[in-house]
């Protein structure tokens, strides 16, 4: 949500921010703009709608320009057009940032800095901002110091009042040698390279140019001088951070052939499930190893409670997860959307575990909750794909997914490994608790054999295409499980309205009696996940339902079943697996489905209108 890159270095910094912004568009995508030190003042472009159309604006490259900002926008507080676009300048035209957050008080300070005299251009947030950085730095130049001392004070003055979620990275036209980044509930990398630094909302934009990084916390702030970077917090303790490799390399989050991330990270599955399980299952004792969580085994086993908290694809894992953690490990567990949990004031009991998942590990409404959890004394893990994110560093331990960077805006493969991880964990719990050395076997040998079975659907492509290609233009569909794979339901619906804009509900199938069946015609669509399960028969009947009522019927079973070609209108088959995990198998034809029906409608399939991949505003 919003994406922001500084570069501050020897080279000429226009094309590094653009290339930046571009490996960060996935974030936003309404506007775009860059400011760059050109002396004692600041040039800059900036352009509404996608980075290429800031490519068309921006001048030839300037070489002696080394220092600069960028953004990438998700419009929140004003229309995504020029003049709301980052970056944001002060009234003095001393001070341009960038911003990645809200800044909730912004109203009241934009009614004070009127009143002294302040003039605003924009409807943005980030323009209070700036002009209330320009204010301090004003009062500041009044006193004793140097001006880049007083540019840090009057930042430090600022952000202490501010409300609100930020990831910054600010300039001075007094101090053409020096630039500063923040963070506060919005997530900020600095590549450290030679002579050479990169300030980023993530590591996408950083690993060209370097894979050392500070991964800055909430509260501090980086002083970037030519000879170096300092790190202290915003009330001005010096704080010492750790230079950290990244965890991933360029070849991830290029396409590689394919025209899009999406299309690439579902057919990545077999191999980052393959990833994601290696070295974690021991099949000779039916028991799993999961080297981020051993310290926290007991507690977890003897839990009376879990609660997992996500939201989007990652809440329709965490319902998966529901099933697992009540029938292999027999512990209560239960689903909660973060932004419900965070303002409900939620009972949680001693020893409660509360599991926070999210692929991004920067949600801001997951980390909310996490800390509304923790203020609770739950312990609480995280089961997280990025690497060293501000979800990963808050929790009290975790599970990385292992899968790589996820560029599509549309969850696919975090998906697979949330729902493995899942498994594997209440595998492990089962174990510690009730669950038989045979019994944990088959599950983990089951567990072993999905990414294979993967494969083998991804080789159904075009069949799945075709169908798609005759129901395109239908306008509404329903997604239709039972059990296991009424999440499956859930996701195969957020799949297809995120990304072809075809409305789609999802259902647990017994739940479609109780209204939605009015909806039934000949051109609605309605997809059924009904492979061999204990309510197998169940879903079958509720098939019999729509198809009575005229209904098409799209259906996902299980390969070698004799019986189900006349309850479907098209039939796509996955390989068999056990109940618990056939949701890993069904999802997969569910985001193939949803691929190619965008592509037939002719959308932007990474960047659906309105979307971000990574929610960093409530
Ligand atoms: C956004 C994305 C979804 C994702 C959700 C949660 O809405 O578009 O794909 O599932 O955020 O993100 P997280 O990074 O916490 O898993």
């Amino acid at each position: 949500m919003c994406g922001i890159v500084a570069y501050f270095g020897k080279k000429a910094a226009q094309p590094i921010l653009l290339e930046g912004l571009k490996r960060l568009e996935y974030r936003g995508y309404d506007s775009a703009g860059v400011a760059l030190m050109a002396g004692n003042t600041f040039e800059q472009h900036k352009t509404s709608g996608r980075i290429a159309n800031l490519e068309e604006v921006l001048p030839a490259v300037n070489a002696a320009q080394t220092i600069g900002i960028g953004h990438t926008r998700w419009a929140t507080h004003g229309e995504p057009n020029t003049t709301n676009s980052h970056p944001h300048t002060d009234a003095t035209g001393k001070i341009t940032l960038v911003h990645n957050g809200i800044i909730e008080n912004y109203a009241t300070l934009k009614k004070w800095l009127l009143k002294e005299g302040c003039t605003f251009q924009s409807e943005t947030d980030t323009e209070v901002l700036a002009n209330l950085i320009g204010y301090f730095y004003t009062q500041e130049q009044d006193k004793d110091g140097t001006a880049c001392e007083h540019f840090e004070r009057a930042v430090q003055k600022a952000l202490n009042e501010i409300y609100g979620t930020y990831g910054l990275a600010i300039m001075c036209a007094d101090c053409p040698d020096m630039m500063i980044g923040v963070k506060k509930g919005s997530p900020l990398i600095l590549g450290v390279g030679e002579n050479e630094f990169v300030l980023a909302s993530d590591a996408s934009a950083i690993v060209e140019h370097t894979t050392r990084a500070v991964y800055m916390s909430d509260g501090e702030m980086v002083i970037i001088h030519a000879d170096g970077f300092t790190t202290k917090t915003i009330t001005n303790k010096e704080v010492s951070k750790e230079l950290k490799d990244i965890e991933f390399s360029l070849d991830q989050i290029e396409l590689e052939g394919f025209e899009h991330y999406m299309q690439k990270e579902i057919a990545e599955q077999p191999e980052a499930l393959h990833t994601c399980l290696n070295g974690r299952i021991d099949l000779k004792n039916g028991r799993v190893i999961l080297g981020g969580i051993q310290n926290l085994l007991r507690d977890l086993t003897r839990t009376k409670r879990i609660i997992m908290t996500a939201c989007g694809t990652a809440w329709h894992a965490a319902l998966v997860g529901e099933f697992l953690f009540e029938q292999l490990a027999r512990i209560p567990a239960e689903v909660e959307y973060a932004s419900e949990f965070r303002y409900r004031n939620p009972i949680v009991e001693e020893g409660t575990v509360v599991i926070a998942i999210s692929q991004s590990g920067e949600t801001a409404d997951t980390l909310a909750a996490i800390e509304q959890a923790k203020e609770r004394g739950a312990t609480v893990l995280g089961v997280v794909n990025a690497v060293g994110s501000t979800i990963a560093r808050l929790t009290d331990a975790g599970v990385y997914l292992r899968v790589g960077p996820e560029i599509g805006v549309a969850s696919t493969k975090a998906f697979t490994a949330q729902v493995s991880v899942l498994a594997m964990l209440a595998v492990e719990l089962g174990r510690r608790r009730h669950l038989s050395a045979d019994a944990a076997q088959t599950i983990l040998t089951e567990l072993a054999k999905i990414p294979q079975k993967v494969e083998s659907i991804l080789a159904q492509q075009e069949h799945i295409k075709a169908i798609a290609q005759a129901n395109i233009h239908k306008d509404n569909w329903l997604f239709l499980g039972r059990g296991f794979n009424y999440p499956v339901a859930l996701e195969g619906a957020l799949k297809l309205k995120e990304i072809s804009y075809i409305h789609a509900e999802g259902l647990p199938a017994a739940e479609m009696k109780h209204g939605p069946i009015a909806l039934i015609t000949d051109d609605m669509p309605a997809v059924f996940v009904a492979t061999q399960c204990s309510q197998y028969e169940k879903v079958i009947g509720n098939i019999e339902e729509v198809r009575a009522r005229g209904g098409k019927t799209i259906v996902v079973a299980t390969e070698g079943d004799d019986h189900i070609a006349p309850y479907a209108d098209y039939l796509i088959t996955v390989p068999d697996t056990i109940e618990q995990l056939q949701p890993l198998l069904t999802v997969v034809p569910l985001q193939m489905l949803a691929y190619h029906a965008a592509v037939l409608r002719g959308h932007d399939v990474d960047k659906p209108r309105n979307l971000a991949k990574s929610v960093t505003v409530e």
